[in-house]
């Protein structure tokens, strides 16, 4: 099948690299030129395990190509892709659909036979019938159809995420145009993937739905990880205890210092302001939002709170600066909101991160040190701060960190360590509602 991607960004790339995979002849199109000769040498402009292999090996075998010439492509093509990006609108946080109208438009104007137009990109209810009517105003005689296909993968995992996915969604109720989507994924119903087929809005909401309720596991679990340090249990536990009921399931029970990401905080944003719109409020989500904007904040407090109420002329170590592991992404990560209060409270922060810092550079504000590993980080350091749970701090040689800082307090919001081990060589340290093995009451950092 002839498959066209438009947008080469993460969903782009690594959907069109994975069709090519699957054995379909897919161009990816963007119009940053920089981007497409780069694709072109074989270079990646994002950091994903697997990815520079699967497009070069499809690329190679002709099955992928790049170009920023969406007309000629798209005419011959059989599904087209829209994949462009859909950030937050300033403002309101709405959705900003302007280029997948723009996209649209281009794709109308290029459309030669029966074609089917998927969205991809994450687009709030109703997004859809304004595509098909854009194509239609542009090319009333044009044969086509639009489909909802939302993509679930998560960064860091994306090609496993869109090869073995938990379940496909298609939303279109054109038979012609369900029958183009069950051979784009006709290989993975051989690998009996659960194949929903839902009607055009209901996939689009199924999307933001899927995200909103992810967001507000882990918000939920971080506010039980709040209550854990007051009352002195072990949120680890509480997660263990509920996750081994089926109905709720163990995973995205992991508290933390609030989700961040390129999709959880623009996507909740999203769908309250179309909840708001059409007069039924998602207040649970509402909250969600908030607590978890609170919570990155509070995080910064919680630092000084270890730092015993001050870090005003210290210097903070911060390990990780991504919003989570296997990623250079740094949008909407906590360790912003961190850094930023650190530096507001008088700190000095160096940072190691170790794919994510020449992304952090583009949008730290802020003087910050940028260090080659994370030994360096806590040279001289009065306090290290574990923002994101890379592999590599896992296993820390605590021995040679304590003698590199000036002051051994370790606050780890990613409870990769266990209190006791690292207590034993010496440090202070503060986790993430583990109850009595945590010096840091909440009241100390609401006092801060
Ligand atoms: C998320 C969804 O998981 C994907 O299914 C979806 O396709 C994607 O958004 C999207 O809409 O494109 P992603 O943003 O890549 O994927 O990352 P997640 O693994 O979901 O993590 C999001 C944030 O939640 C991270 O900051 C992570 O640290 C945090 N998190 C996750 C926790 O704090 N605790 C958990 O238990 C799980």
């Amino acid at each position: 099948m002839k498959i066209v991607m438009v947008g080469s960004g993460y969903v782009g790339l690594v959907s069109g690299a994975c069709f090519a995979d699957f054995g379909h002849e897919v161009v990816c199109v963007d119009k940053q030129e920089s981007k497409i000769a780069a694709l072109k040498r074989g270079e990646i402009p994002i950091f994903e395990p697997g990815l520079t292999e699967l497009v070069r090996s499809n690329a190679a075998a002709g099955r992928l190509s790049f170009t920023t010439d969406l007309a000629g492509p798209v005419s011959a093509a059989d599904a087209v892709f829209i994949a462009v990006g859909t950030p937050s609108r300033r403002g309101d946080g709405f959705a900003d659909l302007s280029y997948v109208y723009a996209a649209s438009r281009e794709i109308a104007q290029a459309l030669g036979r029966y074609t089917v137009i998927v969205t991809k990109s994450t687009v709030p209810v109703g997004t859809g019938d304004e595509v098909e009517r854009i194509v239609r105003e542009l090319r009333p005689e044009a044969e086509f159809a639009v489909v909802s296909n939302p993509e679930f993968l998560r960064e860091g995992a994306a090609i496993e995420d869109f090869k073995r996915p938990d379940r496909i969604v298609i939303g279109t109720e054109d038979a012609r145009a369900q029958q183009v989507m069950a051979d784009v994924y006709r290989p993975l119903y051989l690998n009996s993937a659960p194949i929903l087929n839902t009607s055009r809005r209901t996939a689009e909401l199924t999307k933001y739905a899927a995200n909103a309720f992810l967001a507000t596991k882990i918000t939920f679990i971080n506010e039980m990880a709040d209550l854990c340090e007051q009352v002195g249990a072990n949120v680890q536990d509480v997660a263990r205890g509920m996750g081994l009921d089926n109905r709720i399931g163990g995973k995205f029970l992991h508290a933390g210092p609030g989700y961040g990401g390129s999709c959880f905080p623009k996507d909740t944003l999203a769908l309250i302001k179309t909840a708001q719109d059409y007069g039924t409020p998602a207040r649970i989500v509402e909250t969600v939002a908030a607590v978890n904007e609170q919570r990155k904040r509070a995080m910064g407090r919680k630092v000084v709170a270890a730092c015993g109420g001050s870090v005003r002329g210290k210097t903070v170590a911060v390990l990780g600066l991504t919003f989570k592991p296997n990623t250079d992404d740094m949008r909407d990560s906590p360790s912003l909101s961190i850094i930023t209060a650190l530096q507001d409270a008088g700190a000095t922060i160096r940072a190691f991160d170790p794919e994510g810092m020449e992304q952090a550079k583009a949008v730290l504000p802020g003087a910050v040190t940028y260090c080659d590993n994370a030994y360096e980080c806590v040279e001289d350091a009065d306090a290290a701060v574990i923002v994101t749970e890379w592999n590599i701090f896992r296993a820390l040689d605590l021995d040679r960190v304590r003698t590199l800082m000036r002051s051994p307090i370790l606050i780890d919001l990613r409870n990769i360590y266990r209190g006791e081990q690292v207590r034993e060589k010496g440090f202070v340290y503060a986790d993430i509602g583990r109850g009595i093995s945590d010096p840091v009451s909440s009241h100390a950092i609401d006092a801060a």
